[in-house]
Order: structure tokens, then sequence, then C-alpha cells
């Protein structure tokens, strides 16, 4: 796992952005896994800006969303599809049949899962997925207890994310209590992964994940697993970590050893 820690939430953004940047310029028809949350909001700006600045492409990208609320139409606006549209989608050049988000509306879940599934595996497997982490540690939307193997499917809301999500609505009971998500196992299988935290409420939760044991009880800790992750840490999301020292040191050593960060 490598660690990057960085002073401000707009320099992890930027940072992850340059990763993502990076890995289109090497495969411009990435299958690229995408998040929602508050967090990734600046590092979708910052790619707006790349492609409008810098010439960055995306018509050969697709791309696949992590997850979305069940019972929210495409059009609702709290849904993960409207947030992906006017957040990234509406500002950038890809091509939106090329855009997957599961579908909230579907009256068989199961199978719908499975042919979510199907298309990601149809399309080769993500390249580059990108996430962000629940105050209760959970990625996509696979709350605690989740298996490590688990695949989409429908799953029901923890009442803490079920609280944290309420700031989007306008009143609590409006929140779906149910989601599809891809499971954890899904997201082992893609290729890289990237995590981006930030803020003091993440801190706990975020040094769970990384130092602490494998548990499903802290479905990020799954990402130890992985051959090839990088979070990205403000350093409020990092201020827990008790081996910060050695992440700034191993980051140097790859400088010092000419290896491109990214
Ligand atoms: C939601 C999403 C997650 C996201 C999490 C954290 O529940 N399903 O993918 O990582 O919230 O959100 P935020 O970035 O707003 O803290």
């Amino acid at each position: 796992m490598r660690v990057i820690i960085r002073k401000t939430y707009e320099e992890i953004s930027l940072a992850a952005a340059n990763l993502v940047k990076a890995r289109i310029k090497k495969k411009p028809e990435l299958i690229l896994g995408l998040a929602t949350g508050s967090t990734p909001v600046k590092l979708y700006q910052e790619l707006i800006r790349m492609y409008q600045e810098e010439k960055l492409r995306f018509v050969f990208v697709k791309s696949f969303n992590l997850d979305e609320y069940y019972g929210l139409s495409s059009d609702h606006p709290q849904s993960y599809r409207c947030f992906m549209n006017t957040r990234f989608f509406d500002h950038i050049d890809i091509d939106k049949a090329n855009t997957h988000i599961p579908d909230g509306r579907t009256k068989d879940p199961e199978e719908f899962s499975a042919w979510y599934e199907e298309q990601i595996r149809g399309m080769g497997g993500i390249d580059l997925q990108l996430l962000g982490i629940g105050s209760d540690g959970h990625i996509g939307f696979n709350e605690p207890g989740s298996s490590f193997s688990s695949r989409t499917r429908l799953v029901a809301l923890d009442a803490q994310t079920v609280s944290d999500n309420a700031r989007f609505f306008e009143r609590k009971e409006d929140v779906p209590l149910s989601a599809i998500t891809m499971g954890i196992g899904t997201i082992l299988e893609a290729k890289e992964l990237i995590l981006l935290a930030s803020g003091e409420s993440k801190a706990e939760v975020v040094a769970a994940a990384i130092e602490g044991p494998l548990s499903s009880m802290i479905p990020a800790s799954a990402l130890q697993l992985h051959p090839r992750v990088t979070l990205f840490l403000d350093e409020t999301a990092a201020s827990a970590l008790t081996r910060k020292r050695y992440y700034h040191f191993a980051e140097e050593s790859e400088q010092n050893l000419g290896r491109e960060l990214f």
C-alpha cells in the first residue's frame, strides 16, 4: 500500500487527478471505476480543468460507478447518476453511452447485478477504481460485515450511513435505506485502486483500515489484500496513523530512486 499524505484536501485531489491523468495518457481506452460522495468532488474538478486546459481526453474512456441508491430514478437530484452527470460527465468529452451506474429502479436487483458484473468482465475488467471511505469504514456501500468476496448486489444501509448522508437530502426520512453496490470482491478485482480521504472524521477509520487487522468490520481493510493501492490522505485524515514517518520516507525513497510517483 502506498500512502501519500499532503497538507490539504486540494493537494490530495490534485495528486490523485495526476495519477488518473497518467493512466489515461498511457491507455486512452481506460476502464475507470468511479465513486461519489463529497470527497472526490475536487478530483473531478481537477480532471475537468485538465480536459479544458491540458487537452486530457475521455472520448475512449469507459466508466463504471461503484453504487447507486435503490429506489431513486436516474433523474432524482440525489441519485448518483445525477451527481456524476452534473459534477463530471457533463463537463468532459466522455460518451455518456460509455458510462455505467447501477440502475436504482431495477425491478430485479439480482439479475441486474449479475448483468453489471458481466459488463465489467466483458470490457476486460476495471483498470483503475477510485474509492472514498465511509465513517464506518465502508467502501462503495459495503457496510461492516460485508464479505471480502462479495459481488454486486442489493444491500441495506447502516444507520450510520443513512445519518451521514442525510445532509444531502431535504429530510432524513428521504434517504433511501438500501443501495446496489459493487461487492468488495468486485472492487478487489480492479487492476489498481486509489482511495481518497479527507478530514478528521475519517482519521480513526483510516488508521483502522490501513494499520489495523483485516476485518469485515472495517470493509476498507480489504484493500490490504490488493497488490496495487495508493491512498491519498490529507493531514487530518492521516492524523491517527502511527507510521506516518515511514510513509513519507517511502515516498521520498521512491523519488530518490528516480521512480515516477505515478
Ligand atoms: C457514500 C458512498 C461512498 C463514499 C462515502 C463517503 O456512502 N457510497 O462511496 O465513499 O459515502 O462519502 P464522503 O466522501 O461524502 O465522506
